[in-house]
């Protein structure tokens, strides 16, 4: 008897929410009951024009949702009480608040980035830690950041072996989205602190991994870009670095010698490949600029913030309900839901 699908409610229609309602939508194991926010500007209303049926976070905000124009189902106790599992894509911080909610009427929850990882006492990388988040009652999908480190890194420190890793996070200004609101201009602003959270965020989906992080902000809003310096065990050729790369999930090369040779390159081949929104699900290694010398790791990568962590949502609904026992099994489906490749050229 197949097992029956995963019915999933989103609490939280921004940057995040958005695109892990659609993720959800596309697979044949989950069905997407509705989502919920509190606002009932263009996004909310771009969910209704997809058929998605609509829930207000807040009691009090559904007079002002109905007002709008918007066909509201009822209140987020409505949607809870309807399905296994919450993806929870509220603003960092709300995240402790909802999850009394969701324990209180015994369903599962997926957090994001923005919130602590005490709060779930567990934190999820798909291809580094599945197994460990089998039938947990909730889990956090670490940041973009984060998971781009944990794939790349983490598919070194399984293939090779990592002795150290050294990261500098050169991150996203501002979401497109909110440029209008924040954003820099002319400035790089470095993160305070050394090491940056990302490093210690990797730890707990890889507590073995000796890893530094240092960050800074630019004025750009296309992604991340990541440098990093890794020193593996048993002194690898470069040629045992890329197959490793190469066989990781969710890793796709990209080369200078295609004239993808910056960010924006990058995110214009995502809309020549017909992404929806410019989409990249996968973290893009530049192959060619790949170097190993005396068993260090030289490697640059981008990350897309806005969707790199929304097929890793989709594999801890699996973990979470157990719908999917092995991780690769999970990630090889999310993967064919979405058009997830381990090449883009
Ligand atoms: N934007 C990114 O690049 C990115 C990447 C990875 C992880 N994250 C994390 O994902 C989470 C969500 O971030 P985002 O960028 O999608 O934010 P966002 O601001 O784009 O979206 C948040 C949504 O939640 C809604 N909201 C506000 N208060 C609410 C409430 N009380 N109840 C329900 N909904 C409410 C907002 O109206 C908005 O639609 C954060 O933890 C963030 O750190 C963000």
């Amino acid at each position: 008897m197949p097992k029956p699908a995963a019915r999933v409610g989103v609490n939280g229609f921004g940057v995040i929410g958005k695109r892990v309602a659609e993720a959800v939508s596309k697979q044949k194991d989950m069905k997407l009951i509705g989502v919920s926010d509190v606002v009932a500007d263009y996004r909310v209303k771009m969910g209704q024009k997809k058929n998605f049926a609509i829930y207000s976070s807040i009691p009090e905000k559904l007079p002002d949702m109905k007002k709008a124009g918007i066909e509201v189902s009822g209140v987020l106790e409505d949607l809870i009480k309807k399905v296994d599992v919450m993806i929870d894509c509220t603003p960092a911080g709300l995240g402790a608040r909802n999850k009394a909610q969701y324990d209180k009427l015994g369903v599962k929850s997926v957090f994001q980035g923005g919130e602590k990882h005490d709060l779930t006492g567990s934190s999820f990388v798909a291809q580094c830690n599945y197994e460990g988040n089998l039938n947990k009652n909730a889990t956090r999908v670490v940041s973009c950041n984060t998971t781009g480190i944990c794939r790349t890194i983490g598919a070194l420190q399984n293939g090779l072996g990592v002795r150290k890793a050294r990261v500098v996070v050169f991150r996203r200004g501002t979401d497109p989205w909110e440029s209008h609101k924040n954003g820099l201009i002319n400035t790089v602003v470095p993160e305070a602190h050394i090491p940056s959270h990302q490093g210690p965020d990797a730890q707990t989906v890889l507590p073995k991994l000796d890893i530094t992080t240092m960050a800074a902000k630019g004025p750009f809003n296309i992604g991340h870009l990541h440098f990093a310096m890794v020193q593996l065990k048993n002194n690898p050729e470069r040629k045992d670095v890329l197959k490793v790369l190469k066989n990781a999930p969710r890793l796709a090369p990209v080369r200078t010698t295609d004239g993808v040779d910056s960010m924006n390159a990058v995110a214009e081949m995502m809309r020549d490949l017909h992404r929806a929104r410019a989409d990249m699900w996968e973290v893009a290694y530049w192959e060619d600029i790949l170097n190993v010398t005396d068993g260090e790791a030289n490697l640059v990568y981008q990350v897309h913030n806005e969707s790199v962590v929304v097929p890793e949502n989709v594999d801890a609904i699996r973990a979470l309900t157990g719908l999917e026992s092995e991780g690769r099994r999970s990630i090889a489906k999310t993967d064919e839901a979405l058009g997830i490749t381990n090449k883009f050229l």
